[in-house]
């Protein structure tokens, strides 16, 4: 089983909102696989970060109306997606974090992880999306792609976690980390691109938990790495 992530840095700039989402779904439909388990997650991106910081989305306010467009938009994306690798032939269906899954604060109170295997199993991609579903402490809260992910290859025991992103791997003055334990990834100096959820730290810390999941940070964009890393071959950085 191979869970990736499609980074919202990856479909779009964060800062300047230029959309990569055509380019990468080229990606998608040329390079992954048709005879694996597969899931997708996508990440929020531009439009995402946007309405939230606009709307300071930290809780809800009589803000009912920006928190239904931040979902709207970010499922809007993982649509794209779905359409075009339909169209290549795959069978991507969307699944909804937020009617799967409940916080309890920080932590996941309940996700019903069976349902999106037995969809994997059945053939289909299961693709999910960067969601703000219930927090049973109060309210509906924010829920990063990178957590998401890395919930779905614990629960699942996936053997690969791949992370699509803009950037070739992790960078450590100025140069490409081709292989990193995870608590050597922890003292690397990651600087802030303005991601809400933690950026490339947080993936970090997210992934710690993960035991028989071989992990890798990919640039998504680069035609190749997608299918090096599918292919289980050296590219980006790897985190063991
Ligand atoms: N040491 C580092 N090596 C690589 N990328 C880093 C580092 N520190 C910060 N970053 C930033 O992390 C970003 C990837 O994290 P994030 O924006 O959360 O990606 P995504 O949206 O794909 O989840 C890169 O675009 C890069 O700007
Ligand atoms: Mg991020």
């Amino acid at each position: 089983m191979i869970i990736l992530k499609v980074g919202g840095s990856a479909i779009s700039n964060k800062i300047t909102g230029e959309s990569h989402i055509s380019e990468v779904a080229d990606i998608l439909c040329e390079e992954l696989p048709k005879d694996e388990k597969l899931i997708i997650v996508v990440g929020a991106g531009y439009i995402g970060h946007k309405i939230a910081k606009e709307n300071l989305l930290f809780k809800i306010d009589n803000n009912q109306n920006k928190w239904a467009l931040l979902r709207y938009k970010v499922n809007e994306n993982a649509q794209y997606l779905i359409g075009k690798l339909i169209d290549a032939g795959y069978a991507p269906i969307e699944m909804s974090t937020s009617s799967l899954l409940k916080l309890n604060n920080n932590s996941i109170e309940s996700f019903d992880y069976k349902l999106v295997e037995s969809y994997a199993n059945l053939g289909f991609i299961p693709v999910l999306h960067s969601d703000a579903p219930i927090n049973i402490s109060g309210g509906i809260s924010i829920l990063s792609g990178d957590v998401i992910a890395s919930e779905l290859a614990l629960k699942l025991n996936a053997d690969l976690l791949i992370f699509g992103t803009d950037v070739d791997g992790i960078i450590n003055k100025q140069k490409l980390i081709s292989k990193i334990s995870k608590s050597d990834a922890m003292k690397i100096e990651y600087w802030d691109n303005k991601d809400l959820t933690g950026g490339m730290k947080n993936k970090i810390i997210e992934v710690k938990r993960l035991k028989n999941t071989a992990i890798r940070i990919i640039n998504i964009r680069k035609k190749g790495m997608l299918s090096n890393a599918i292919k289980r071959l050296e590219v980006g950085t790897f985190i063991e």
